[in-house]
C-alpha cells in the first residue's frame, strides 16, 4: 500500500518549531498536565499503568456520549487521536474499487488513504465564491454504483465550511437510498453548536478528539461514534494495532471530558476575541480577504497578488518567525491557513507583524 506524503503534517513537522508567531495551529492554546489536573480530583501516581479496559473506559465512553444525542456506549470506542479514529474507519468501510466522495481544500487523509486503499475518490470542490460552500447536487452529481463513503469534514479545515442541519438531512436523505455510509470528522464541532451526522443518520459515523476545542492535543485521545456493527468490526481491527488508549489517558481524558462547560468556554472566548480582531484586521488591510467562519478553530487566509504560497511562508518564518502552513499544501495558491484559537496577545501580534511585512515586500 503506498502513500503520498502527508503535505500539511510534514509541514508542520518540519517547522512548527522555529515559530514565534504560530498563525496557523488548529488547536485551542493547550492546557499543562498541571492544568488539567487541577481541574479534577485525581491522584496521578495511584494509576495503575496497565491497558485499562480495551475499547476505552466505560465511564469514559458514557461522558464522551453526553457530547451526542445518542446514548449507547458500545457505539462507541477510543482511539490514538481523530486522525486514527478515521483510519480506522476507512480501513474497516473500504475495499478496493470502492468510490469515496470528499470535499476540497480539505484534509489530504480523505483522499491520500483511500486512495491508498485501491478507492476512487471523487472531489467536490468547495466555492470560495459562494463562502467556501457546496450545493447537494455536486455530491449527488458524483454519486456512482460503487459510493460506499461521503467524507466530510464538519466544520472543515483549512475553509471553515459549515454542514448545517438542513443540508445533512437532504444529503442523508441521498445517502440513505444508496446504502452509502457518511464519515464525518467532527474534530472541530462544538457540540452545543453543530449536529453530529452519529446522531441523525443510521449508517453515519462520527469521529473526534481531545485535541482541538479542549486544547489537549498531547493527550491523543480520540474515538470513533457509529452504529454498532461498525463499532464491533473497528474493535476487532483495534487488536492489531492499538489494543487501548490505557489507563492514565482514560483517567486525564475523563477530567477533561467532566469539565468540558469550563473548558469549551475557554476556547470560544479565545475564538470570539480572535474572530473580532481579525475581522477590525481585514477592514484595514484590503490585500488580505477571508470567509471568517461561525465555527471552527481554523479560516483560509486570501493574499491577494500572492502566487507561491510555500516560498512566502518560508519567508515569513524565516524573517519574522511567522508560522503558517501554505496553501500549496492543500494543492490551492494564494492562501495561507489561519488557526483562530491560540493566544490573543500573539495572535494579534503575528498579524500586525504579517501585515508590516507584507507592505515591505511588495510587489510579490
Ligand atoms: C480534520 C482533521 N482531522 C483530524 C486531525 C487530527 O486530530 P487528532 O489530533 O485528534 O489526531 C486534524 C488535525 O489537524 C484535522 O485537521
Amino acid at each position: 500500500m503506498k502513500l503520498k506524503d502527508f503535505k500539511v503534517e510534514q509541514w508542520m513537522n518540519e517547522n512548527e518549531g522555529q515559530a514565534k508567531y504560530n498563525l496557523t495551529d488548529t488547536c485551542a492554546s493547550s492546557f499543562s498536565l498541571q492544568e488539567l489536573l487541577d481541574m479534577g480530583e485525581l491522584d496521578p501516581s495511584s494509576i495503575l499503568l496497565d491497558y485499562g479496559e480495551i475499547t476505552g473506559k466505560k465511564s469514559l465512553r458514557q461522558e464522551i456520549l453526553n457530547l451526542y444525542q445518542g446514548k449507547d456506549p458500545d457505539q462507541i470506542t477510543t482511539t490514538n487521536g481523530c486522525l486514527e479514529a478515521n483510519t480506522l474507519v476507512m480501513d474497516t468501510l473500504l475495499e478496493p474499487q470502492d468510490h469515496v466522495i470528499t470535499c476540497v481544500p480539505g484534509y489530504q487523509q480523505f483522499v491520500s488513504y483511500p486512495e491508498s486503499l485501491g478507492c476512487t475518490v471523487s472531489l467536490v470542490h468547495l466555492d470560495l465564491a459562494k463562502d467556501w460552500s457546496c450545493s447537494l447536487d455536486d455530491f449527488k452529481n458524483q454519486i456512482t454504483e460503487n459510493t460506499k463513503l461521503v467524507i466530510l469534514n464538519n466544520p472543515n479545515n483549512p475553509t471553515g465550511t459549515l454542514f448545517l442541519l438542513p443540508f445533512l438531512e437532504e444529503l442523508i436523505a441521498v445517502c440513505r437510498k444508496k446504502g452509502i455510509y457518511i464519515l464525518c470528522d467532527e474534530v472541530y464541532r462544538d457540540p452545543e453548536h453543530l449536529e453530529s451526522i452519529s446522531d441523525l443518520y443510521e449508517r453515519g459515523i462520527s469521529t473526534s478528539s481531545l485535541s482541538k476545542l479542549f486544547g489537549l492535543a498531547g493527550l491523543r485521545l480520540g474515538w470513533v461514534k457509529g452504529p454498532r456493527d461498525v463499532i464491533q468490526k473497528i474493535n476487532a481491527r483495534r487488536d492489531y494495532v492499538m489494543i487501548s488508549t490505557g489507563e492514565l489517558r482514560d483517567a486525564l481524558g475523563m477530567i477533561a471530558l467532566q469539565n468540558k462547560e469550563k473548558i469549551l468556554q475557554r476556547t470560544r472566548t479565545i475564538l470570539q476575541t480572535n474572530k473580532g480582531f481579525l475581522r477590525s484586521w481585514l477592514r484595514a488591510h484590503p490585500d488580505f480577504s477571508c470567509v471568517i467562519p461561525k465555527e471552527g478553530t481554523v479560516a483560509f487566509l486570501q493574499i491577494h497578488g500572492m502566487k507561491d504560497s510555500e516560498s512566502m511562508a518560508k519567508r515569513l518564518l524565516k524573517e519574522k518567525g511567522i508560522f503558517f502552513v501554505p496553501g500549496s499544501c492543500f494543492d490551492k495558491e494564494g492562501y495561507m491557513r489561519l488557526g483562530l484559537g491560540q493566544d490573543p496577545e500573539n495572535f494579534q501580534a503575528g498579524l500586525k507583524e504579517l501585515a508590516l511585512f507584507l507592505k515591505s515586500v511588495k510587489p510579490l
